[in-house]
């Protein structure tokens, strides 16, 4: 069995430092269990789905494997109690030409219950996670101090995600144990500062293990990190190709064919930038930024025809978040394996690098 070991694996009970990364519609209780039953850290994406829907990943997770796992719940600072619905009569132009073309090919576009709007769904979650004896809370959209108070106060232990130098500041204030730190490259909302940039201004005051996000497909990109001085690796669009994801074979194949140019920063999924590959339903929305509302209103009026097109795995009308390593991803793998592999090619290029790089 290979070691590839660095202090997060003693702070998270973990036996590599990789974790895969919370991704909303992708990381259930199926994948989650196969990454951290691999040596890894597995997530469970828990900030759209209802309480009792993340109460079910966790429960088939736990039946799954006895090895910690992690929960990934959002915590937006801006979670109005006001904003009850759009009305569909009143959507922007782009939005309701995508429902129009989704309808068209026979998709019925209903309302959803999109629970990623409230501190208190928020609540109610962390409280199932305290039930379930979860080991690991991932606070996503902010760490708020209250959530890590009541985490540490039961024994579990918070990462904060961030995309900037001052989120991760607040995170750490806040009381993080752990903070990733997200580049530009990842997939899904991310800031505008690539990794290797972020994550150095980000070592020059943690005070807490960092982990690195964006981009990350290969071993080697893992040793190039760790080098830096993180801790470990959140990876996840290399997990979206595998058979434990949740997403169907078009959103697959996409990332299979995805060249080094096909992945975008649009407003277009809730007015926050997601990264995510080119299709008609990021082109429906160009040019029309002015058009946007503002957070959360664009995410709820997106919501029916995001989530139809995405339940039936439309190639081109569905949401396709991924990172800008999609481009070398090039297969679909049980997730064990793709945990496997990056050990291995992990320690191979931390060895090769002794070999090749001379110093004294
Ligand atoms: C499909 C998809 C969905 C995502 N959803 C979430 C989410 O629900 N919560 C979250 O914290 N981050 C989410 N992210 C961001 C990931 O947690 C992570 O930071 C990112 O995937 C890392 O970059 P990579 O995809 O290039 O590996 C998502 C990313 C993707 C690709």
């Amino acid at each position: 069995m290979s070691t590839l070991k660095t202090p997060l694996c003693e702070l998270l009970g973990i036996q590599y430092p990789i974790l895969q990364a919370g991704m909303g519609g992708v990381a259930f209780g199926p994948l989650a269990a196969a990454v951290s039953q691999a040596g890894g850290m597995g997530t469970i994406a828990a900030i759209s789905p209802t309480p009792q829907r993340v109460e079910q990943e966790i429960v088939l997770a736990r039946s799954l494997t006895k090895k910690p796992i992690c929960v990934d719940i959002g915590f937006p600072a801006r979670a109005p109690k006001e904003v009850a619905e759009v009305k569909l009569d009143e959507l922007p132009g782009p939005i309701r030409q995508l429902q129009l073309e989704v309808e068209a090919m026979g998709i019925k576009v209903r309302a959803v219950d999109d629970q990623a709007m409230s501190i208190d769904d928020a609540k109610a979650k962390l409280e199932i996670c305290f039930r379930h004896k979860v080991e690991v809370v991932a606070c996503a959209l902010g760490t708020p101090k209250w959530a890590v108070d009541e985490c540490h106060a039961h024994g579990v232990k918070v990462i904060g995600i961030v995309g900037s130098a001052r989120h991760a500041q607040s995170a750490m204030r806040n009381g993080a144990d752990v903070i990733v730190v997200q580049g530009t490259e990842g997939g899904g909302h991310t800031g505008d500062v690539g990794l290797i940039t972020l994550l150095a201004e980000v070592l020059e005051f943690a005070t807490v293990p960092v982990v690195a996000a964006g981009g990350i497909v290969k071993g080697a990109q893992i040793a190039g990190v760790l080098t830096q001085g993180a801790q470990g690796v959140w990876v996840g669009t290399r997990f979206i190709n595998t058979l434990e994801s949740s997403v169907g074979n078009n959103y697959k194949q996409s990332i299979l064919e995805a060249g080094y140019d096909r992945t975008i920063r649009s407003l277009l999924f809730d007015g926050l930038y997601v990264r995510q590959i080119k299709n008609r339903f990021t082109e429906v929305w160009e040019g029309h930024d002015d058009e946007m509302l503002p957070y959360p209103l664009q995410r709820l009026a997106m919501g029916p025809v995001r989530f139809a097109a995405a339940a039936a795995d439309m190639k081109d009308h569905q949401p396709l978040p991924a990172g800008q390593g999609s481009s070398i991803i090039r297969d679909i793998l049980p997730a064990g394996e793709v945990l496997a592999r990056l050990v291995s090619e992990t320690i191979a290029a931390l060895r090769a690098a002794q070999q090749s790089v001379q110093f004294s």
